[in-house]
């Protein structure tokens, strides 16, 4: 795929994020399965552009390894000690090849809810009017804190003025900058030249590139977006859970809209990194995390979180913990399963309640149905094991491996004591400890013959209520 030459990215990652109070990088901090650089960036990337650059500073080696790994053609660009956006692009643009001459999109690191439509409306409104800088504004009831956008008498955009240096009349306007643009290279390379830090914040403004491009006769307009979201920044904790609870009910209303059945969008969570087929069911109280997959027919939930797995067509999960899972058609889940990476379930068999996998496959129509540990272990197809059967697979120093063959009956309770193996068709007794392999079609009976003390309760318990009980019982039948 040829890339888009006429457009190069640059994303404003350098400054502190204070407001969060945290230890971690703000736009390190994560919603919809992704952290909000990792939003920006594959918005940026959809727009197939020549170049992508970062800007970073606070945090530096962190944020730049975050950006490599997520995206390692990403060019990164260092800001120096002079402060502000304007600086922030100047040093951006160094970094992009001399020989591109398109048009340079300004995005910034906090602003994760921007996407790739509204900046291909940005892109072409830009072209259309043959523009040197084109500011993407919105109108908010509550503009504080953001910068304005200035308009002469016939509606031309004269400039941008941050609040702090605006006048009590330019503060009334509701007509905000969203910190999204598209420049002309040459002139944003030219205007930022020209800019100092004379303002109240001692920064250099890249919105003071409007004004300095209309006094050089460029040309500056803004595209107004009727969804403020696009434009929101997170700059403190509450920012950002609503723009992560905003992305969620975006997901899910996208994935309604693809035939997925979200009985309840405010309370199912659906990262932007899962895949849900048309006819798969979401029921509340859900989670579907990172690159999980759900085909067609499976039902999630209610109250189930599913993380890095594959749901099978026509699968079940319900009320469950399931991370790192494959499970196969028509398998069942749950209710208060727990299956932990490297859980494989063949089709149409069954994990019930109160049952651990971990790095377990389990056979086509084999079944674990109640109160059960199984790790390590491999078994065939058919089989059941029992209620409260547990896989010992650690020594106390080491994990071993269980092989369970096909069609096995595991007796309940049974502890099979890796590593072991059993055969096909082998059954254990109730309660077997099993510390010797198996072999297909015995029966392994660990415990010792059950033997009955007549009288021993109202001899040794005498007056308690199951000794009276045993009286009475006795004394119908003699
Ligand atoms: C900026 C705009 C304001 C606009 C608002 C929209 C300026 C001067 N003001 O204000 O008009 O309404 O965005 O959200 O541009 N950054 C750097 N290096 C720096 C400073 C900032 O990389 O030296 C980055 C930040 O990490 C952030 C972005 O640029 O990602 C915006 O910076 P921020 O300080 O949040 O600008 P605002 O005050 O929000
Ligand atoms: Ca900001």
């Amino acid at each position: 795929m040829r890339s888009n030459s006429k457009v190069a990215v640059v994303i404003l990652a350098a400054g502190q994020g204070t407001r969060m109070k945290s230890a971690l990088p703000k736009v390190l901090h994560r919603i919809g399965g992704r952290s909000l650089i990792e939003h920006v960036l594959a918005t940026a990337y959809e727009l197939d552009p020549a170049h992508v650059v970062a800007v970073v500073r606070h945090e530096r080696e962190r944020v730049a390894a975050a950006i490599t790994e997520f995206a390692p053609q990403t060019l990164l660009a260092d800001q120096d000690e002079i402060p502000g956006t304007g600086r922030a692009v100047e040093q951006a643009l160094a970094a992009i090849p001399a020989d591109f001459d398109g048009s340079v999109v300004v995005l910034s690191g906090d602003v994760p809810l921007i996407d790739s439509v509204t900046l291909g409306q940005l892109l072409t409104d830009h072209s259309d009017n043959a523009r040197d800088m084109t500011i993407l504004s919105a109108i908010f009831a509550d503009p504080t804190g953001l910068g304005r956008i200035l308009r002469g008498a016939d509606g031309a955009v004269t400039g941008i003025v941050e609040e702090k240096d605006a006048t009590d009349e330019q503060r009334r306007v509701t007509e905000i900058n969203g910190g999204i643009y598209v420049f002309k290279r040459s002139a944003v390379t030219e205007a930022l030249a020209q800019i100092d830090t004379n303002n109240a914040q001692g920064e250099k403004y890249l919105t003071d590139a409007a004004a300095v491009i209309l006094a050089g006769g460029g040309i500056v307009g803004a595209t107004l977006t009727t969804d403020p979201w696009v434009i929101a920044g997170v700059n403190d904790r509450a920012q950002l859970a609503d723009a992560g609870r905003e992305l969620n009910a975006r997901v899910c209303r996208r994935l309604q809209r693809e035939g997925v059945a979200i009985v309840d969008p405010a309370t199912t969570y659906i990262d932007v990194t899962a895949t849900l087929a048309p006819d798969s069911t979401v029921l509340p109280g859900s989670f579907v995390l990172g690159n999980s997959t759900v085909a067609a027919g499976a039902i999630v939930g209610p109250a189930t979180t599913i993380a890095n797995t594959a749901v099978g067509e026509g699968a079940t999960v319900l009320r469950s913990e399931v991370n790192g899972a494959v499970i196969a058609a028509g398998a069942t889940v749950g209710p208060f399963a727990y299956l932990r990476p490297g859980s494989e379930l063949g089709e149409n068999s069954k994990v019930g309640a109160f049952v651990e996998l971990k790095n377990t496959q389990l056979g086509a129509g084999s079944k674990v149905p109640h109160l059960s540990y199984v790790g390590d272990a491999q078994v065939g197809s058919g089989s059941n094991l029992g209620a409260g059967t547990i896989v010992a697979n650690y020594d106390g120093v080491k994990k071993h491996r269980t092989v369970i063959g096909d069609e096995v009956r595991v007796g309940s309770k049974s502890v099979l004591v890796a590593p072991v193996e059993i055969g096909a068709g082998a059954y254990t007794a109730a309660g077997a400890v099993v510390r010797k392999d198996v072999p297909a079609g015995a029966l392994a009976l660990s415990v010792a013959p059950q033997r009955n003390t007549p009288n021993w309760v109202q001899q040794n318990r005498p007056g308690t209520t199951s000794a009276d009980a045993a009286s009475a019982a006795n004394g119908e039948k003699n």
